[in-house]
């Protein structure tokens, strides 16, 4: 049977997968990579540790299996990072990340210049400090030397499909964060890349997620031990991949991701824009369209506490005092804008910050603070969702928060739905895995292999007694970040 191998190039770490054509998961390997913060709000990383990362973590993924087997990878990277590439595709300089917030200028020239609207109908979406268009508007003007030696303006998972198979390629679903892509109609948009001062040739070409972009290049297939027959697919933005991985295609359906980032992730056959653009419009993976709220710091909230302040690894140790007497009960809430904040509030200098602490605060209950106010900032982007006639009777959900039974039913009760787990958590790694399959002709299309191979693990239900003391604590929550809002602008000043 063939064998596909699934890469989720994430933020903190590569993951890889080898997968069989029955969704059978027969390994899974993990590389972390180093993330730098070079200023506070800036996020960058070095390109080449990616390469290092795929290139040696796929020789490790195939012990004890037959790499003549492997019919295709696909990828599911981090979304709007800039990788530019020169005339030679030597990576010019690190690549700045989706949550980087460094183009507060920028957004506001092309949101207030160029004018919401204008970008809404060229783009199908307003301009965010994480978007790549601002990016190259912030190279442009602060590293005029880089920008001149620009040959190809890449995203994140395009550099390593570049590196497979030579081809310089994006498919619609990444493309369209990049404030570039005429998303309703799938082509670059030329009135945008005048803006920014890009020309056409320095764009990849693009595909849908499960085209195939080629075959490895000789030279790659060596080094990954793989034959040069394997297929690649375009693949996708990990939060598609991960819907892909999670089954939520087609119209109506939706997964929230509790990742570095945190999204909410509704799918539609049509394309549609949400007036306000509080919400992303972009392509799916799977031929249509998709809704998308980001909040720029989530399980990262998490880890941030556990690691950086508490200096533990031992989450579920912190975890247990948070008995479920306490659930709904907190008087400490934590605003989760450790990165600044992106949907739905757009303000890169929002910042984390805990209130309500008394003498008898515990350290438990900064903890509950930190997964209640991440689960709160989600069901904000729910909340614009359902604003806009969008129903959402229930989510999948995904990424490493979800593997903490605590923070699920914490998350089912401030949203008041039922949240299902895949049997499968390896949201978009899987999903560029079954990507590949499509690209390789084992399935038919998307739709077809997501309802043969994503199954329901388990659901948590919400009960009404602890939704209604959430749906009170929400009330209490969504007073504080306007209250904070003009501190924060000034804050940054200092
Ligand atoms: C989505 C976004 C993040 C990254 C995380 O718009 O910026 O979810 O894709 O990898």
């Amino acid at each position: 049977m063939s064998l596909y191998i699934g890469i989720d190039l994430g933020t903190s770490a590569v993951k890889l997968l080898l997968m069989d054509e029955n969704g059978d998961i027969k390994n899974v390997v993990s590389r972390d990579y180093p993330l730098e913060f070079p200023q506070p709000g800036w996020s960058q990383q070095a390109p080449e540790d990616w390469k290092k990362a795929v290139f040696e973590g796929i020789p490790a993924l195939l012990k004890g299996f037959d790499p003549e087997q492997v019919a295709g990878i696909g990828c599911g990277g981090q979304m709007h990072g800039l990788v530019i590439l020169d005339s030679e595709d030597r990576v010019i300089r690190p690549a700045i990340l989706w949550n980087d917030g460094r183009t507060a200028k920028q957004v506001d020239y092309l949101n207030n210049v160029i004018g919401k609207e204008r970008l809404s109908a060229l783009t199908a979406n307003i301009a965010f400090a994480g978007f790549t268009a601002p990016k190259i508007l912030w190279l442009r003007e602060n590293e005029p030397e880089n920008f001149a030696q620009i040959s190809k303006i890449m995203l994140p998972k395009d550099y390593i499909n570049y590196l497979l198979t030579g081809v310089h390629a994006c498919d619609y679903s990444d493309a369209s964060g990049m404030l570039l892509l005429d998303v309703q109609h799938k082509c670059w948009s030329s009135e945008m890349l005048d803006i920014c001062g890009v020309r056409a040739e320095q764009m990849p070409h693009l595909f849908e997620s499960y085209d195939c972009i080629g075959t490895l290049r000789p030279e790659a297939a060596a080094q990954l031990g793989l034959p040069a027959s394997v297929r690649v697919a375009a693949g996708a933005g990990d939060n598609a991949a991960a819907a892909v991985g999670t089954g939520v295609v087609g119209d109506g359906g939706c997964n929230i991701s509790l990742g570095t980032s945190g999204t909410v992730f509704i799918s539609s056959a049509h394309f549609g824009v949400d007036s306000h653009n509080a919400l992303h419009a972009f392509a799916h993976a799977d031929g249509g369209y998709h809704l998308m709220g980001c909040m720029l710091s989530a399980a990262s909230c998490n880890k941030w506490l556990m690691e950086d302040i508490f200096q533990t690894t031992d989450y579920n140790a912190e975890q247990a005092p948070i008995t479920a007497d306490k659930l709904g009960e907190n008087h400490v809430y934590f605003l989760p804008y450790l990165m600044g904040e992106r949907s739905p509030i757009n303000d890169t200098n929002a910042r984390g910050t805990f209130i309500g602490m008394t003498m008898d605060t515990t350290r438990a209950d900064l903890t509950q603070a930190v997964l209640e106010g991440v689960a709160f900032a989600i069901r904000d982007s729910v909340e614009v969702a359902k604003s806009l006639g969008v129903s959402i009777p229930s989510s999948m959900l995904c990424g490493g928060g979800a593997k903490s039974p605590l923070w699920k039913q914490i998350m089912a009760n401030v949203l008041n739905i039922p949240l299902h787990s895949p049997v499968s958590e390896q949201g978009p790694g899987m999903g560029g895995a079954m990507l590949a399959m499509v690209a390789c002709g084992a399935y038919p299309d998307v739709q077809t292999v997501c309802s043969r191979l994503v199954h329901i693990r388990s659901t948590m239900n919400p009960t009404p007694e602890l939704a209604a003391k959430y749906e009170r604590r929400y009330q209490a929550f969504k007073q504080i970040y306007p209250a904070c809002k003009g501190l924060f602008a000034e804050l940054v000043k200092e």
